[in-house]
């Protein structure tokens, strides 16, 4: 499709396979509602005991309504409101900081955050920035009280719209709405400047990691496990260093699933769940379009 090779992609980003959701018609909660019924499965909890879903996402099945309408609907989740957040790479971040405080406030239970993206529908495969990149992929957590004081520590949140300009999808909002030139022009895929969100994304994870890391007296010591946005191996590398973390200490699973946007976080929760073990202390960071970006203490819960 693009002039590239498999050595450079594995070099230059760590990636060796990318999942696709393929068939007519498919969209972003068709991922979804397989990971919230597993989900609901594994913790036992019944359809119509969940509050509130939260979607992160930017590839909504459609513009109107929410994703997380069409997940209530295809979950049966009868007694839950939903809405969608958008904010790109970092929405499971804003996502599970917007959850804990549902769910800190006592009038909401039991609230499930999911970061899902369908990447494909909005790649031009014939951009080499950035259809080597990205994949499509999906992951849900729930969010319930604590009770024994595991759970979210501390959360730092951030913006820079210097991103503006640097990472966006021109044409399909209010702004340019989709009409034959803005589909002629190509003006419906992801645009980024690699080189730029590159050097921003590293800047922005290591440095808002140390804000919160030394806000709670902790040190990279501390820290069981680092959970990176998966955009890039070198950007998950260079973060994980300069906080004088390992790579063993760190999730990783870029090599399978390429960067899923929203996904990538709950993605590398799931895949390594089984090595976690309750009271094990996780620094979930993510950077991406906006520039969004944030950094998440959480000690694991079950
Ligand atoms: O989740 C947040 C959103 N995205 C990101 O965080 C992505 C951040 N950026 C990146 O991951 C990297 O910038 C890319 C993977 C997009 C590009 O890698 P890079 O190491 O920054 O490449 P570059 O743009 O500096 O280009 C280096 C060379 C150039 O060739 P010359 O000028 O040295 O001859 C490019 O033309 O590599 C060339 N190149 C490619 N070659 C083969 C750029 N992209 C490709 C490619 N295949 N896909």
């Amino acid at each position: 499709m693009v002039d590239t090779s498999d050595e450079w992609i594995k070099t230059r980003t760590g990636i060796h396979e990318r999942r696709i959701l393929k068939g007519e018609g498919k969209g972003t909660s068709d991922m979804i509602v397989p990971a919230v019924n597993n989900l609901l499965n594994n913790s036992q909890v019944r359809p119509e005991e969940i509050d509130l879903v939260i979607v992160a996402t930017i590839t909504p099945d459609r513009m109107l309504p929410a994703t997380a309408m069409h997940v209530v609907k295809r979950c049966r989740l009868i007694n839950a409101f939903g809405f969608d957040i958008n904010a790109a790479c970092s929405g499971f971040l804003y996502g599970l900081e917007t959850a804990r405080r549902f769910v800190e406030s006592g009038s909401y239970k039991n609230v499930i955050i999911i970061g899902a993206d369908k990447m494909s529908s909005i790649i031009d495969y014939q951009d080499r920035n950035t259809c080597i990149i990205f994949g499509d992929g999906a992951g849900a957590a729930l969010l319930q009280p604590s009770t024994n004081g595991l759970g979210i520590q501390d959360a730092i949140l951030r913006a820079d719209s210097s991103g503006v300009e640097l990472l966006y999808q021109h044409a399909g909002g209010s702004a340019y709405p989709p009409n034959e030139e803005t589909v002629a022009n190509r003006e419906h895929f992801v645009y980024q400047d690699g080189k730029q969100v590159f050097k921003a994304a590293v800047q922005g994870m290591s440095g808002v990691c140390q804000d919160i890391l030394e806000r709670n007296g902790l040190t990279g010591d501390d820290i069981d496990w680092l959970v990176p946005h998966q955009a890039n191996i070198r950007i998950i590398d260079a973060t994980r260093e300069r906080m004088g973390l390992p790579r063993e200490k760190t999730m990783i699973n870029i090599h399978k699933y390429g960067n899923t946007t929203a996904g990538t976080l709950p993605l590398c929760l799931w895949g390594y769940k089984d090595q976690l073990k309750p009271g094990d202390r996780l620094l979930l960071t993510a950077f991406g379009g906006g520039f969004t970006y944030g950094a998440i203490i959480l000690t694991w819960g079950c």
